[in-house]
């Protein structure tokens, strides 16, 4: 099969034949139809992700396709999702619902577990509350916009170019800034954080009394360290989440997720936002699109 090879951090990637994978007891063998891009695949391709996996590696943590018999199916799979085929677990499998494309499939199970275990698990979320989305214009912020109306929460969407702003509008969102024009006096129950740095500081700010914020992601740098008194003093809590260590050892909390989010997919209230497609042979520059923060919504590989 043809695959999407990165061989060294920093490197090409490399379209080549590599051997089918052979699915094992429990595994089923995807054809693999659209390779959804997450920003952990920058990351790890710029070596700053702190699981790094050996290389040489094919990239890719979410796909959907089909099995031998022609069922429609998505995946939480990592690594190996920029091929034609993929030896997934059988328990992984989650049915692609109809009318979907493959590439909506491809932005749904790691993307919209982001966004809705942390607003469902880790914060009580009540209706009529304010959440704060920073990157809202990309995968998991589209996501969350969506997730958190669909919760009855009122959505402020932050985004770092004016041209992502209308985007987070048509999703939901009741209000949508810059990061350098959020109004001084915003106050918010909840924040969801896919950026880390200095948005994440300023953010804990932003805060009501009894609010949360969800650490998600450090695509704009690492956390600063932050002090218990500093949350004490304000009556807030900070969280953190990570899907792919929850799957290993809570795997009963992201099945009953996915299985929510599916309902909710199918009742209309949430669709994954696909903002581009690319074949796989131009892997280069769908990274590229995702790492110079010009992308909205997920970004698609086809293989
Ligand atoms: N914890 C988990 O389990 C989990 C799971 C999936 C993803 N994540 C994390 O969630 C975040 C979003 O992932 P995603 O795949 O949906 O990506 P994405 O949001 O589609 O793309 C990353 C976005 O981050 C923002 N950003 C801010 N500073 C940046 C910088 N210096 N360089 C590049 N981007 C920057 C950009 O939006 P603006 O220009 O609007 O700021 C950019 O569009 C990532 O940090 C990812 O690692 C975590």
């Amino acid at each position: 099969m043809r695959a999407a090879v990165l061989s060294e951090v920093d490197g090409p990637f490399e379209l080549r034949d590599v051997a089918d994978p052979v699915p094992q007891d429990g595994e089923a063998l995807v054809r693999v139809r659209a390779a959804g891009i997450n920003f952990l695949d920058v990351l790890i391709r710029r070596g700053r992700y702190p699981q790094m996996p050996e290389l040489p590696v094919v990239l890719g943590a979410e796909l959907a396709g089909e099995l031998e018999d022609g069922t429609r199916v998505m995946a939480l799979h990592t690594p190996g999702a920029y091929a034609e085929l993929a030896a997934v677990p059988r328990g992984a499998l989650v049915p692609l619902p109809d009318g979907a494309s493959f590439a909506e499939g491809a932005g749904f199970v790691l993307t919209f577990l982001t966004a809705y275990v942390p607003l469902t698990r880790q914060v009580v979320l009540r209706g009529g509350q304010t959440v704060l989305v920073h990157a809202a214009a990309g995968g998991v912020g589209t996501a969350t916009i969506q997730v958190a109306r669909a919760l009855g929460a009122r959505v402020v969407a932050a985004v770092g170019s004016p041209e992502k702003l209308e985007v987070c509008r048509e999703l939901g969102a009741e209000e949508a800034y810059v990061y350098d024009e959020l109004p001084d006096d915003l106050r918010v129950d909840v924040v969801a954080d896919p950026v880390g740095g200095e948005l994440f500081e300023a953010a804990v700010a932003r805060l009501r009394p009894l609010g949360t914020l969800v650490a998600i992601g450090y695509a704009g740098g690492l956390w600063p360290e932050l002090q218990p008194a500093q949350l004490v003093g304000r009556n807030v809590g900070v969280q953190g989440v990570y899907i792919g260590r929850l799957l290993r050892h809570a795997p009963d909390v992201v099945a009953a997720a996915t299985g929510e989010l599916l309902e909710l997919w199918r009742a209309g209230s949430i669709r994954p936002f696909v903002g581009a497609e690319f074949p796989l042979a131009d892997v280069e520059q769908a990274h590229e699109l995702v790492e110079s923060r010009r992308s909205v919504g997920k970004v698609v590989l086809l293989p």
